[in-house]
């Protein structure tokens, strides 16, 4: 089994990632780190707390991690994922986080999983940022880092520069990028072609827990933007590039971020031939919707729809 950390700003796209992992057979998840973004940090960490509930997972550990930046409040998206981050009403958690901070859990599940670990993360890189200051052995110990984040060649959802997760701590971003994490880059390059069409409702087939849920999240996220065709699935094909990376044409960079500009802040410039990151460009795009909509579909092992 893969151990992994989840770094996550849940985010309707991020409960979406979270569940495929819950029911994959080759992957173990190790712990959860929340992050503000989409929602506050209170909501976030809630919704992992809520989610993990759900799917009948309230043993994996929650650890608690930025509420803002060094420099700034986050850039909340309520607008886009709905009230608390979510826009789906679900039971309150019974469980809490545990009592160390995202850095220290994530430096002490990479010492724990040395050589094994690989991080998923899908907000802001404030957490990573902070855990690699913390620890800098944490990059020998990481086997895999995926970032959903950037907009290499294309333009931002955010501005038109930069993508929402880079534009949210660019200094965190450009801490991350420019270390030697084995860091695989998942950016709207190629996640703005993966994606659920409105009309191909009901996007997951069978009525176990992630299935189930996963409809409704997606169901409702179509209801309150009515004039959207499309959900992308930015943070589900993070998951699929670190589970099936053949499905991706990957090309390796040093990556640039815009820290200063105020108008180009988060915007992720590559310098491709040598660096640290490797740049998914290209996706076959209908394999990996497949992928998200069977993984999602399954009924999982341990999951109890409680
Ligand atoms: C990213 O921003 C968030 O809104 C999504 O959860 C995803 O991580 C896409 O730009
Ligand atoms: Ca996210």
């Amino acid at each position: 089994m893969i151990p992994v950390v989840v770094d996550m700003d849940s985010g309707t796209d991020d409960a979406l990632a979270l569940m495929m992992l819950l029911n994959s057979q080759a992957v173990e998840v190790v712990g959860i780190t929340t992050v503000g973004g989409n929602a506050r940090l209170a909501d976030t960490t809630r919704n992992a707390l809520r989610l993990l509930e759900y799917m009948g997972r309230p043993d994996i550990p929650v650890a608690r991690g930025a509420a803002r930046t060094a420099q700034r409040a986050f850039h909340y998206a309520y607008d886009v994922h709905g009230a608390r981050g979510l826009g789906i009403p679900l039971p309150s958690p019974t469980t809490r986080p545990v009592r160390s901070r995202a850095p220290a859990f994530i430096s002490r599940m990479a010492s724990r999983y040395r050589g094994k670990l690989n991080i998923i993360a899908l907000g802001p890189l404030t957490n990573i940022a902070r855990a690699l200051r913390k620890e800098p052995r944490i990059v020998e110990w990481t086997k895999q880092l995926v970032v959903m984040g950037g907009a290499v060649d294309v333009a931002g959802n955010i501005t038109p520069y930069a993508e929402f997760n880079t534009f949210n701590d660019p200094d965190a971003a450009h801490t991350v990028l420019a270390s030697f994490f084995a860091t695989s880059l998942v950016g709207l390059d190629v996640t703005t072609r993966v994606s659920f069409d409105r009309t191909d409702a009901p996007w997951f087939t069978g009525d176990a827990p992630a299935a189930t849920l996963s409809k409704r999240i997606v169901r409702t996220w179509f209801d309150e933007h009515l004039t959207s065709p499309r959900y992308h699935l930015h943070d589900p094909l993070a998951v699929i590039a670190a589970l099936d990376p053949n499905l991706f044409s990957w090309h390796r960079a040093s990556i640039d971020v815009e820290m200063e500009n105020a108008a180009r802040l988060g915007m992720t410039t590559a310098t491709y031939g040598s660096g640290p990151v490797r740049v998914a460009v290209a996706v076959r795009a209908e394999d990996a919707t497949a992928a998200v909509t069977d993984m999602l579909s399954r009924p999982g092992d341990r999951a109890s729809g409680a």
